[in-house]
């Protein structure tokens, strides 16, 4: 979506399509409600008397406009009491009404700032994040699909900043759009997205912006001892691989920051194999890779002044004669020792290499996204990701940002008590517990490859995927992480 600013009127910008946003209270008071009223000869307040109404939040009116508006029909969008607004809430209305927009089958459209909360720089990013976001739509295999709304102007008051403001779009801009690369990833199925495909995508991504980037392969991965992703992979027809990326921005400080991004690029279970119900899901075992990936190179455009080590195991968990099988014993990078009893317990695993291969850098934290229990997605549902780790200010922090992009994360703990449950009689672990507290053992299972680093990791099984559809998330994957991670990485 192209994105333009303009300081012309709202009466006068010609266009097919004006959204404008509507207060629950006292909109007959809106200066910029009664100047399009006036204009439209009571148009608005005639044909709605109640005018709160408009205003109800995540409502969306289209009123044509005969002729007596540059634009043909005016998309009001409710956005519920002004004292109750949040970023989260101006995001939600721009992405409804970009969807009701395009539903018309136009392409090009107009937003009002004039009267939107807070500061227009802020206003206008959320708005930009959530028009691209909720424009969304993955079409790549379908013959018959409109293209959704191409170009998007921001309508601003004329005092505006204009630097400030260009700034704060071109980050919001460049940001949802990693997002939609995230989600493309994770939309094409484990027929095309395999191992070897992902890692081709971050050389090729490193290549277009001067990131160092190596490719771990299978011959290389055994030599070094990653038992975990040999293991997962080898029921794989598709070789599993290892992608260390690496971005350096200006002024980065010498220790890296560390994500790691579990790949499992298609997750049938294995021998031990998941029922055929939804099975299909499972191609979005890889968000986690696709979230680190699409935000590394976020942060990469954006030139931020940090220094990133971005770590990708990449598999297939498939049944095989020559699949891993329960019983058998790993030994993971490091040495430890892993009684295989659930071949579906697999993320943990490549996590766990990943994370012993983090400690030689000497990172200043590592984060790990993983679409890696059921579980959960039991526990919080879709509204939140879980939050596992060692250090208070790191998940303090990464829980402000959570806030800050309404990718929200809630904390489980990884007490103790929970590793019980994954002691082994004949390894120095078994990689999967008994039926309750499937997170948390999961994520007490990877804290024992973390060693001291500084460590979070972010469970994204219930967030990656959006069943129903939402306004900001259309139906599907929804690159959740991305946001969050570069917000985390901004402040
Ligand atoms: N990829 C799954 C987790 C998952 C399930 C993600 C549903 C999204 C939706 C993971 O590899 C898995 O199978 N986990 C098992 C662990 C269990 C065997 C200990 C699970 O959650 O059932
Ligand atoms: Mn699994
Ligand atoms: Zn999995």
């Amino acid at each position: 979506m192209k994105i333009e600013v303009s300081a012309e009127n709202c009466d006068l910008f010609a266009t097919p399509a004006l959204i404008i946003g509507c207060w629950e209270e006292a909109p007959v008071a809106d200066p910029l409600l009664i100047m399009l009223d006036g204009a439209l000869a009571g148009g608005i307040t005639t044909i709605y008397p109640q005018a709160e109404r408009l205003g109800k939040l995540g409502r969306v009116s289209t009123i044509a406009t005969c002729g007596r508006l540059a634009t043909q029909r005016l998309v009001v969008v409710g956005l519920g009491k002004k004292t109750e607004i949040t970023a989260e809430r101006v995001r939600r209305s721009a992405a409804a009404a970009i969807q009701a927009v395009r539903s018309l089958g136009i392409s090009e459209c107009a937003v009002a700032l004039q009267n939107m909360p807070e500061l227009p720089k802020d206003s206008a990013a959320l708005v930009v994040e959530g028009a691209v976001l909720g424009n969304y739509c993955f079409a790549e295999y379908r013959q018959a699909e409109d293209a959704g709304v191409a170009v998007l102007t921001l309508l601003c008051p004329p005092t505006t900043a204009v630097d400030d403001l260009v700034v704060a779009l071109r980050k919001a801009e460049t940001v949802s759009r990693w997002v939609l690369y995230a989600r493309d990833l994770v939309s094409h199925p484990g027929n095309v997205t395999t191992p070897t495909y992902l890692a081709d995508r971050a050389l090729e991504l490193a290549g277009r912006f001067g990131l160092r980037c190596h490719v771990l392969d299978r011959a290389e991965l055994e030599k070094l001892g990653m038992g975990g992703v040999i293991g997962v992979g080898k029921g794989g027809h598709e070789p599993p691989c290892f992608v260390v990326l690496e971005y350096v921005g200006l002024r980065a400080p010498k220790r890296p920051v560390v994500l790691i991004g579990k790949g499992v690029t298609f997750d049938t279970g294995g021998i031990s194999l998941k029922p055929r119900e939804n099975m299909e899901r499972m191609k979005d075992d890889m968000a986690g890779a696709a979230a680190v990936l699409a935000a590394t190179m976020a942060v990469a455009e954006l030139g931020l002044p940090v220094r990133l080590l971005t770590l990708m195991p990449l598999a297939e968990n498939m049944p095989d004669g020559r699949a891993y099988k329960p019983g058998d014993i790993l030994r993971m990078l490091g040495g430890k020792t892993v009684e295989i009893v659930n071949t579906d317990a697999e993320g943990r695993l490549l996590l766990a290499d990943a994370l012993t291969y983090a400690q030689q850098f000497r990172p200043s934290v590592v984060i790990d996204l993983a679409t890696l229990t059921g579980a959960c997605m039991i526990a919080l549902g879709t509204a939140a990701s879980g939050l596992m780790g060692n250090e208070r200010r790191l998940l303090a922090r990464l829980q402000q940002a959570g806030e800050r992009t309404g990718e929200r994360l809630w904390e489980l703990p990884i007490w103790d008590e929970y590793g019980e449950a994954m002691k082994s009689d004949v390894a120095d672990l078994k990689n999967a517990g008994g039926p309750y507290g499937g997170a948390v053992s999961a994520g007490w299972f990877l804290k024992q490859f973390v060693g001291d680093m500084s460590w979070a990791h972010l469970d994204i099984a219930g967030t990656a995927w959006e069943e129903k559809g939402t306004a900001i998330n259309p139906k599907g994957a929804t690159g959740v992480g991305v946001r969050l991670l570069v917000e985390y990485l901004s402040s």
